[in-house]
């Protein structure tokens, strides 16, 4: 049975309660992470819990804790969970008032902690795993700050639904002509032996598998570029990869039933993957595989 944290207490996530007056329950308002654990060994903690504060931030919730009470948090759950490889999902909300009322609640109104972890299976980089993931093009229905991890995802359900409905593992959004990111992830495509990945900004989530893949390209001396993604770039891509914490970095063989480049994954997908299993292992005190 797994173990769950809610506002101090470790439990298990059955019993988890919180009202149905919590401003998660009733608005929506609250924000989320999602933190990948490898080996016991939460990958890239300081930055999600840097995006966490981000976020709160923005939307004026008070974040509960400092980096360190909340990296303690993380290192318990794993720890009472018997560790291994996991996915880490933090989320505040602000709190349980004792009326709905859109504006704030009081200043004194705690907000509502919950975490809890699921098992992760972990992404090979192999192509013969890889060689099945398509993905279609939607209209992006969501507000003006998908910058803000918030939880209120709706938009990113029906849309991720609307792919699934059709076989395909992503929903790749299209805003104003440009292609952002997936529903659930960011994205990337290569072009010509370049590599392109949408700008940080209102439109998309600052992913931090985004500054991974980043970083781990620039290792690789490949070419990256940050800016706008036309919709007709992405048609034509010799590759496309989307991209997130529990995914990794995933090559989009099929988009809208056409094949992408030569129908599978591509040789930059391949090496990027290989360093992205070699860095994580790494960071993790695992051998090289
Ligand atoms: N989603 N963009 C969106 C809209 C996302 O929801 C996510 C992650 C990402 C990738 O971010 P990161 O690399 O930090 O995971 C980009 C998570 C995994 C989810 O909601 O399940």
């Amino acid at each position: 049975m797994s173990i769950a944290y809610l506002n101090g207490d470790y439990l298990p996530l059955e019993e988890a309660k919180v009202s149905p007056l919590d401003r998660g329950f009733m608005f929506a308002d609250g924000i989320y992470e999602i933190i990948p654990v490898y080996a016991s060994c939460p990958f890239r903690l300081v930055e999600h819990l840097q995006r966490l504060a981000y976020s709160l931030g923005e939307v004026s919730i008070n974040n509960p804790f400092t980096t360190d009470e909340w990296a303690s948090i993380c290192h318990t759950l794993i720890d009472l969970n018997g560790g291994g490889n996991l996915s880490l999902y933090l989320q505040v909300t602000r709190g349980t008032p004792l009326i709905r009322d859109h504006t704030f609640p009081h200043n004194e109104t705690p907000p509502t902690v919950f975490a809890m972890v699921h098992a992760m299976t972990i992404p090979t980089a192999s192509p013969q795993d890889n060689q099945g993931y398509r993905a279609i093009t939607l209209a992006d229905l969501r507000w003006a700050r998908c910058d803000i991890k918030s939880i209120a995802l709706l938009p990113n359900v029906l849309m991720r639904q609307q792919a699934a409905n059709q076989n395909a593992t992503e929903a790749i959004l299209l805003k104003h002509g440009n292609a952002v990111e997936g529903a659930a992830s960011n994205l990337f495509i290569v072009n010509d032996g370049v590599i392109i990945t949408a700008p940080l900004g209102p439109d998309i989530l600052g992913g931090i598998t985004r500054d991974v893949i980043i970083e781990l390209c620039q290792q690789l001396t490949l070419t990256v570029e940050e800016r706008s993604i036309p919709e007709a770039e992405l048609r034509n891509a010799d590759e496309i990869w989307i991209t997130s914490s529990t995914r990794e970095v995933v090559p989009i063989v099929m988009l809208d039933d056409k094949p992408v480049g030569q129908g599978k994954p591509g040789p930059f997908w391949q090496k990027v993957a290989i360093q992205y299993t070699q860095f994580r292992r790494q960071l993790c005190g695992l051998e090289p595989l």
